[in-house]
Order: structure tokens, then C-alpha cells, then sequence
């Protein structure tokens, strides 16, 4: 039977992460796969999230199952975090899952059962995994445009067009900030539009907002995630805590069914308890503990929001200082444009044989489709990245 298994696709984000591991060069980049590096190259544990994991040490007394849906008060806090009373509790079914992307699987596995005809539309580019889970489903998806990458601005007369021929019932799938992979967000103008047409058309929302804080803010980053929420009947949300709690490895998600309660809440809650259940059981706890712990707990809260900000910012002074070397080098404001963007990642428009070249010549590792870490720099290797940028382009 194994012998007749179909050849898998490399995810090309993976690859370029074994690609980078195997590289003996002592001068190399790693500006591929989406992680969080300080300017020492190094993924930390965040302060809280050490100290919540120290007092859970010394007070967790058993690892017995806790409930199908996740921690109750997990659930009641990642709501607060992601909607801020944007929409009463009760409105929103909510479960724990493995991760971000344990949530995007189960959120289209929750549109497959409400309405297998619905098509998943996705933004052109998009995160890739988000095309490979629909086609492992055998979810019907379709994309839109989103990205100009002559301007590296959102093409937001592209996005609406395509949107206005979504039949009623799709999906539109959005990122709640931080665009994975161009780094180019709605505006706030932009998000109303988008609700005015989702409501228009009456297309269903599902919003994967994976990098909270990483953009313009923790609160502001949730700016579309909530004004979707409160304007439109129903919402389907996949928020990830790996990259603002940076808890990568313990699978720490949410996935979130926002209704007007009553009797559809409670049928969304039972589902997505039922989709736990046929997937995996019972979902991870110990990330979504600490985070249940952080979130709950002033001081704790206090200190990772301090930390989170100051990973933010850091990104912000990175974006800056390339943006500035690149003008300087090219002559141009050809790349102005990764100043303006936000979260982890800016997509260079650069075409796939320069960002070969920039691996091959440079050691650095980029996606091909030209998407680059910001994280994986810092304040001496953004002259190198630049310089090498220039080159590639010049030549
Ligand atoms: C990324 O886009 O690099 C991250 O979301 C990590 C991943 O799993 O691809």
C-alpha cells in the first residue's frame, strides 16, 4: 500500500528551513521560515511565559484530561485578547486547538460541514499551508487579488472586483493583520468596505489572525478582526499564540465561531467540539495554560506586553533601516514600501532566480516567492541583505 502513496509537494517554506540548516558557509542569513529572532539570532522564551512555567511547575498537580473544547478559562481569554468586547461571549463558540494552523484546518473543516458547496476564497499571495490544507480537503477555493508587487501596496480595486463575483455563502478568507506573506494590511477604511461587501454579498468571514501585536499593537491589530465580528451574522476566526506568546512548539491556538448566541452559538460550540473530538481529542494545554496564566494575571500580563512591544518595535527599526540603506543604495524608493508594511514579513517583488541569487552569491535565505523575515535581521546584517538586494536588482 505505501509503494502506491501519491508523491507529496514540498511546503517551500520547510525546505528552504532544511536548505539554510545544510548550508556550511559561516556568513548566512535565515530570513525564511516565520519565527521571531532576536538580534542575536536567537528565538527566546519570553519573560512571562518563563515565569508562568515556573509557578505551573510548582503548582500543576496532575496532566489528566481538562475538556474537549480546552481550558474554559483558556477560551474566555483568548476571546477577551482577539474580540475585546466586541461581541458579547455568549455569541462566540470557541475551542482550543494545535496551533494556528489546528485552527485553520478545523475552520474549514466546520465549513465543509455547513455548507460543502461553499468555495474558500484566498488572498493572492497568501500564507501557503492555507492552499495546501484546502486542497487536502478537497474544499473548493478560489483566490483574489490582494498584492500589487510593482507598488507593494494591497490592490484594493483587485480585492473588491474579485469579491463582487463570490457567490452567496462563500468563504472569504482574510488575515486579521501582519499579511502573510507581504506584509501590506487593510487599511481601517479598507476593512469597513470589506465588511459592507461581505454583508452585501452575504459571504461568510474567516479571519486567520496569526501575528496579534506584531503590526501597529496589540489592540489596533485587532482592529478588522472585531469590526468584522460585530457587523456581520457569522465569523469564523483561527488566532495562533505561537509568534506573540512565542510558544511555537507547544501548539497553542483558538479556533473561534462568532453568531448571534442564542440556539446557533450553542450549535457552532457543539460542533467544534465535535470536530476536537474527531481530530485530535483533546487539544494541548501546557501553552495554553501559560497563556491562560499570562493573560489573567496583571504583573505577568504587564511584563508580556512589555516584551511584545518591544519585539514590535524592534521590527519597526529594522523595516526603517532597510527601507533607508536600499533608497541609499538603489537610488530610488523603489522598496519605501517595507517601511509602510507591518508584522514579520515584507515581500520584496523580487523574482525567483534573484532570490536564488541572493541565496547562491549571498547566503541569504529568502522565500522564492520573495517573502523575507524581517526578524532574521539585525542592525548589522541589514547593510548586507541591502547591499546584496541592490546588487541583484542592478545587475
Ligand atoms: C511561516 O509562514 O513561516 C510560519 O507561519 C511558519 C509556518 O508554519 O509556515
Amino acid at each position: 500500500m505505501f509503494s502506491a502513496l501519491p508523491d507529496q509537494p514540498e511546503d517551500k517554506i520547510l525546505k528552504l528551513m532544511a536548505m539554510y540548516r545544510d548550508d556550511a558557509r559561516e556568513q548566512k542569513i535565515d530570513l525564511g521560515v516565520g519565527v521571531y529572532k532576536d538580534a542575536s539570532g536567537h528565538t527566546p522564551i519570553m519573560r512571562a511565559v518563563k515565569a508562568a512555567e515556573k509557578t505551573l511547575w510548582e503548582t500543576e498537580t496532575t496532566k489528566t484530561y481538562v475538556a474537549l473544547a480546552g481550558a474554559p478559562d483558556f477560551n474566555d481569554a483568548m476571546v477577551a485578547m482577539v474580540l475585546g468586547g466586541a461581541v458579547p461571549r455568549g455569541d462566540v463558540a470557541s475551542v482550543g486547538t494545535p496551533g494556528g494552523t489546528g485552527a485553520v484546518r478545523q475552520g474549514f473543516d466546520l465549513v465543509k460541514l455547513g455548507n460543502a458547496s461553499a468555495t474558500v476564497w484566498y488572498s493572492t499571495p497568501t500564507w501557503g499551508n492555507h492552499i495546501s490544507i484546502l486542497k487536502h480537503m478537497g474544499v473548493a477555493h478560489k483566490p483574489y487579488r490582494y498584492f500589487d508587487a510593482e507598488s507593494g501596496e494591497v490592490d484594493f480595486a483587485g480585492m473588491i472586483a474579485d469579491l463582487d463575483t463570490a457567490l452567496p455563502g462563500d468563504v472569504i478568507l482574510l488575515h486579521g493583520c501582519c499579511h502573510n506573506p507581504t506584509g501590506a494590511n487593510l487599511t481601517q477604511a479598507q476593512w469597513r468596505q470589506v465588511v459592507d461587501i461581505l454583508n452585501e454579498r452575504a459571504l461568510i468571514p474567516m479571519i486567520d489572525i496569526a501575528y496579534q501585536g506584531f503590526g501597529d499593537g496589540l489592540e489596533e491589530d485587532a482592529y478588522g478582526v472585531r469590526l468584522v465580528a460585530e457587523n456581520c451574522p457569522e465569523t469564523i476566526i483561527a488566532a495562533s499564540c505561537s509568534k506573540n506568546f512565542g510558544v511555537y512548539r507547544e501548539r497553542t491556538g483558538a479556533l473561534m465561531a462568532v453568531s448571534r448566541g442564542g440556539a446557533e452559538t450553542a450549535r457552532a460550540q457543539k460542533t467544534l467540539a465535535y470536530l476536537n473530538r474527531q481530530n485530535y481529542s483533546f487539544p494541548p494545554d501546557h501553552g495554553a495554560r501559560l497563556v491562560t496564566m499570562i493573560l489573567t494575571d496583571e504583573a505577568l500580563k504587564a511584563e508580556w506586553m512589555a516584551e511584545l512591544e518591544e519585539v514590535r518595535t524592534g521590527m519597526l527599526a529594522l523595516r526603517e533601516q532597510l527601507a533607508g540603506e536600499l533608497k541609499r543604495l538603489t537610488n530610488s524608493d523603489r522598496f519605501d514600501f517595507i517601511a509602510r508594511h507591518r508584522g514579520m514579513f515584507s515581500m520584496l517583488g523580487l523574482t525567483a532566480a534573484q532570490m536564488d541569487e541572493l541565496r547562491e552569491t549571498h547566503g541569504i535565505y529568502g522565500v522564492s516567492d520573495s517573502r523575507i523575515n524581517i526578524a532574521g535581521l539585525n542592525s548589522e546584517t541589514v547593510p548586507l541583505l541591502a547591499k546584496a538586494v541592490a546588487e541583484v536588482v542592478g545587475g
